[in-house]
């Protein structure tokens, strides 16, 4: 079985992050999404909250897989037999801290590789921080995530998800 790990925050998930997946999804026989839990990271969404998210959004990709990991992700993917890590690359801005976690995490495991994929160019500026201050301000936030996360960005936010509007 030819798997792939595609790790993030995933806090909460866009439509890039859903784009990037699609496309690795098509390459692979298997892809595990996997929240990265990490305590000493303020998330505006629950680990558990990120995965019911993933699992929601990507019910309709049937090869992937949605978990949480805690810990090294060179570990996690080793317990997990993946032989390539998925990252998505929106900007030259992206690059330098990729370039870094793939080459740390190519010392701590060689047979690991790390793949770069580049979601559609309309979500090449979607970033899940920004779509939080928008959601966060009262900006219409659905054209950059899946419904369910712009109703549970509403929720968190007291607001009315923009669908739900007359
Ligand atoms: O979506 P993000 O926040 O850019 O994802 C970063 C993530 C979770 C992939 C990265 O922080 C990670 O791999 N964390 C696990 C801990 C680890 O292995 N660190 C060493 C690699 S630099």
């Amino acid at each position: 079985m030819l798997r792939a790990l595609y790790p993030g925050s995933f806090d909460p998930i866009t439509n890039g992050h859903l784009d990037v997946l699609a496309r690795a999804a098509r390459l692979f026989e298997e892809v595990v999404v996997a929240v990265a839990h990490n305590e000493s990271k303020a998330a505006l969404f629950s680990t558990q909250e990120r995965v019911a998210l993933l699992e929601e959004s990507t019910r309709h990709l049937t090869n992937v897989k949605v978990t949480s990991f805690e810990g090294l992700l060179v570990e996690f993917a080793r317990a997990q037999h993946a032989k390539a890590v998925i990252r998505g690359l929106r900007a030259v801005s992206d690059f330098e801290f990729e370039f870094q976690m793939a080459l740390m995490n190519r010392s701590l495991e060689p047979e690991l590789e790390a793949l770069f994929l580049m979601p559609c160019e309309e979500y090449s500026y979607i970033s899940s921080r920004m779509v939080k201050e928008v959601a966060r301000l009262g900006g219409e936030v659905g054209r950059f995530v899946p419904r369910c996360v712009e109703e549970a960005l509403a929720k968190r936010f007291g607001r009315t998800p923009s669908a739900l509007k007359a």
